[in-house]
């Protein structure tokens, strides 16, 4: 009886470790990530992309959507580092190119789909531009409307 109780405990609690909670990620303490990747647009989270993704974005960013976002190679090694060690977890997806935007994440368009207005969408210009909609989100938080 008591073995089973606490076989059941272990198990919600490997259980809830396991739970991805999208509506907060870590917020960023590195200051070169916050300023050099929160020039054009709010710095993502790491943990919305997973390390390769990240290592693409790192490999071009002169030609970075559009843009031309280069930094030098010492802080490119830094940042990089950063966003690869706090990145997310793969998720199951086909094989072929790792997704190099959160905003066409499958989780990112059900969870945007139907909630969001479409004259919320024509006032943020973008689906990038997530503190339009999230005050909190360059802090990390996301549920807070
Ligand atoms: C010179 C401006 C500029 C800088 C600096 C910049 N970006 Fe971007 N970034 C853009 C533009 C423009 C887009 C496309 C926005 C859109 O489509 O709405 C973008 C999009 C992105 C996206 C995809 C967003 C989505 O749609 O999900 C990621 C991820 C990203 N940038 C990461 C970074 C990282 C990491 C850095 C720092 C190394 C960085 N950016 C620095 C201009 C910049
Ligand atoms: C045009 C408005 C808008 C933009 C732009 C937007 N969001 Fe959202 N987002 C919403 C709404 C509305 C919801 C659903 C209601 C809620 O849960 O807050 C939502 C939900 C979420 C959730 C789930 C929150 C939860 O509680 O489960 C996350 C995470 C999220 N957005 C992240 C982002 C990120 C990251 C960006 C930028 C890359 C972004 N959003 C851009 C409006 C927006």
């Amino acid at each position: 009886m008591k073995r089973t109780l606490i076989l059941t405990a272990l198990i919600a609690f490997v259980g809830a470790a396991v739970t991805v909670d999208e509506s907060q990620a870590r917020r960023i303490k590195n200051k070169l990530v916050k300023s050099e990747c929160g020039e054009c647009h709010m710095a993502f989270q790491p943990s919305f992309l997973p390390a390769e993704s990240w290592r693409i974005i790192m490999d071009d960013l002169e030609n970075h959507f559009g843009d031309d976002a280069s930094v030098d190679e010492k802080d490119a090694v830094a940042i990089t580092n950063y966003l690869v060690k706090h990145a997310g977890r793969k998720r199951r997806r086909k094989k072929g190119q790792p997704p190099l935007r959160i905003t066409k994440l499958r989780w990112f368009v059900r969870e945007h789909n139907h909630e969001v207005s479409r004259r919320a969408k024509r006032r943020a210009g973008t689906m990038s531009n997530c503190t339009a909609c999230h005050r909190g989100a360059d802090k990390g938080y996301y549920d807070d409307d």
